[in-house]
């Protein structure tokens, strides 16, 4: 298993909710359930379910039973269609609850999601299922820009959570602990990461990007980011850094970065808690070489001021890891476009 994966079974194993139709593998029980819960909170769903089943024990006692009185069973659910569902499919059953994928797919009110569900609780067959928890947890932990409400995003996602599905009885407790995780520790608003044991690998943590996950093309907002540039040279050669965070250009160089939350001009930005004392010393020069560089990304726009700062040695610490580079040698290195375009702007290179 890989470490995700792993470490989501072990946290269900600790933390998962004791509910009804975890008690059983009983595929009627479990598809009553999902049938619930697919526009209901579990809070909600939790009392109708028991008075449901006490009532409808198997698939003859619903097939049987007045379709009035399963509506009445529904009563204050809402979505009343499930409750028709349910009973035409029953009746179409013959008594005994389908065991193959495609049977419990073509059952009326049965989508994927729900059929995923059915077969890996009940059979234990390895069905990944895929539900907003599993767009949102996967898409923060390992920063998924892909939209989640395109035909091109939901395939991309469905395949992820296939290839993260354990193999053999792992897979209906993974399909589980995503679903629990989703709704207790990796919630929409504010997750609580504090006490996260998936923390370390997070992508969305990592970056301060929680609340961009799980992206939607319809919502698509195009973000803002102000970036400032500073060409630091000591003695002909130059400080760049390799960008480590998921966000933009992962593995390319960069001259040293300073990024506030919104604009800065010149005059201000010395005052910015980022920027280490030595460029402000009185032996650095700092010439501000432009201002209001954009720059389109997918799904932000960059708006970029670029300085130079001459030094008269080489700083001790940067907060992070630096490389010297010589001016000459800088063309050997891989930097975005927008900074190779400034270089070229400036003969910078
Ligand atoms: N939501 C939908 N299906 C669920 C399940 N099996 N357990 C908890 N929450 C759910
Ligand atoms: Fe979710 Fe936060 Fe955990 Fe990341 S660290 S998986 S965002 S709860």
């Amino acid at each position: 298993m890989n470490i995700f994966s792993e470490a989501i079974v072990e946290w269900y194993k600790e933390y998962k909710r004791d509910l009804p139709w975890r008690e059983s593998s009983d595929p009627y029980r479990i598809w009553i359930s999902e049938i619930i819960l697919q526009q209901t909170r579990v809070a909600q769903g939790y009392d109708y379910f028991l008075r449901f089943i006490k009532r409808f024990p198997d698939v003859k006692a619903l097939a049987d039973a007045d379709e009035d009185e399963v509506m009445k069973y529904w009563q204050g659910l809402g979505y009343y269609s499930r409750a028709r569902n349910l009973h035409a499919a029953a009746k179409s059953m013959n008594g005994v609850f389908p065991e193959t994928y495609p049977e419990v797919l073509a059952l009326k009110g049965v989508g994927e999601y729900t059929a995923a569900a059915i077969c890996s609780f009940a059979y234990g067959m390895p069905y990944a299922v895929v539900d907003g928890n599993v767009y949102r947890v996967l898409s923060r932990y390992y920063g998924i820009e892909e939209p989640i409400d395109t035909g091109h995003g939901k395939k991309y996602f469905a395949a992820m959570a296939q290839e993260l599905l354990p193999e053999g009885k792992e897979a209906a407790d993974y399909n589980q602990a995503v679903m629990d995780f989703g709704a207790m520790q990796c919630v929409p608003k504010s997750p609580k990461c504090e006490d996260c044991p998936l923390i370390d690998g997070c992508a969305a943590f990592r970056d301060r990007r929680i609340q961009e996950f799980p992206v939607k093309s319809r919502a698509l907002t195009v973000t803002e980011r102000y970036l400032h540039y500073m060409y630091i040279e000591v003695g002909g050669e130059v400080a760049v850094f390799r960008r480590e965070s998921n966000d933009i250009w992962k593995g390319l160089y960069e001259p040293f970065l300073i990024e506030t939350p919104a604009a800065c001009a010149p005059e201000n930005l010395l005052n910015d808690e980022k920027v280490p004392s030595f460029i402000r010393s009185d032996k650095a020069v700092m010439t501000y070489l432009c201002g209001g560089v954009r720059h389109q990304l997918t799904h932000r726009t960059l708006i970029c001021d670029f300085y130079k700062v001459e030094l008269a040695d080489k700083p001790d610490d940067f907060g992070r890891s630096v490389c010297w580079v010589k001016k000459e040698e800088l063309s050997n290195y891989a930097f975005p476009r927008l900074v190779v375009m400034l270089f070229e702007k400036f003969g910078l290179w």
